[in-house]
């Protein structure tokens, strides 16, 4: 099985990391629109616009499924990039839904959603959320934090008075859904800020998804990874090293 993972930019490579560590597949490819990040500021036509570009980019490899890594992306060119693909597409809000929906113990639970503005305007999650009978959301859109995981401060005086600005009027959640690519990098602080509430993280939520929907006949030695980038791609690379603990093996660049 072949798969294709694309995000706005870097953030993805969290997502591909829970993918690759599963080794469900004996190839990635994963293209980052670093030229046009970030998408979480971006209206509904701009994004499906994008997503359908770097689906064409996609269709230069045999894959068998596209995963959409960024939770703007899933929130609003889903169904477009469905229509237009010649393979599977799935994204990650379905999939973060289930996976709260299989760990909650009851629908009371109090649920906090955080997501890029693009992400929480589309009401996606919530949507969904309430289809399965949860009615105590709470979305926030903190989107300082992307800029701040995008400098590497997973710690620190920064994203603690971020975080503070942020979560300062809330009540500790039961569950938090990490709703866009960067924050499962930020996932310790945000444990420590809420120490009681589970963390629902698009990575791993969209493993337990393909393990459910898909037949996968093999787990295999290794997988191949394949990077591109619409800018910069030696800092995707980078980031590669750095998230995934890695160099992936290929660099090559796409524009
Ligand atoms: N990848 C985006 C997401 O998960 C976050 C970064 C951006 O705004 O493009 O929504």
């Amino acid at each position: 099985m072949r798969a294709g993972v694309f995000d706005s930019g870097v953030g993805g490579l969290t997502v591909l990391k829970s993918i690759k560590e599963h080794r469900l597949f004996s190839d990635i490819v994963y293209f980052g629109d670093t030229a046009r990040v970030p998408y979480g500021v971006k209206d509904k036509n701009t994004i499906i616009r994008y997503s359908l570009e770097a689906l064409e980019f996609f269709k230069n490899f045999d894959i068998d499924i596209l995963i959409a890594a960024c939770n703007s992306v899933s929130a609003y060119a889903i169904e477009e990039l469905r229509h237009n693909a010649p393979f599977r597409v799935s994204g990650v809000i379905e999939p973060g839904v289930l996976a709260l929906k299989n760990r909650a113990p009851h629908k009371d639970v109090s649920i906090l959603i955080l997501g890029t503005r693009a992400t929480i305007a589309s009401g996606k999650y919530e949507t969904l959320l309430r289809r399965e009978g949860f009615t105590d959301i709470t979305s926030v859109s903190p989107s300082l934090f992307v800029p701040i995981v995008e400098e590497g401060l997973f710690e620190g005086a920064v994203l603690e008075t971020t975080m503070h600005h942020y979560f300062r009027h809330l009540s500790p959640p039961d569950f938090i859904i990490l709703g866009c690519t960067h924050f499962p990098l930020i996932a310790d602080a945000i444990s420590r800020y809420f120490p009681d509430a589970v963390l629902i993280h698009s990575g791993e939520a969209i493993v337990e998804h393909l393990q459910n929907t898909y037949r996968f006949d093999q787990q295999f030695d290794k997988t191949e990874i394949k990077l591109f980038a619409s800018e910069n791609p030696e800092h995707l690379k980078k980031t590669a090293a750095l998230w995934l603990g890695e160099t992936p093996q290929s660099n090559e660049i796409f524009q």
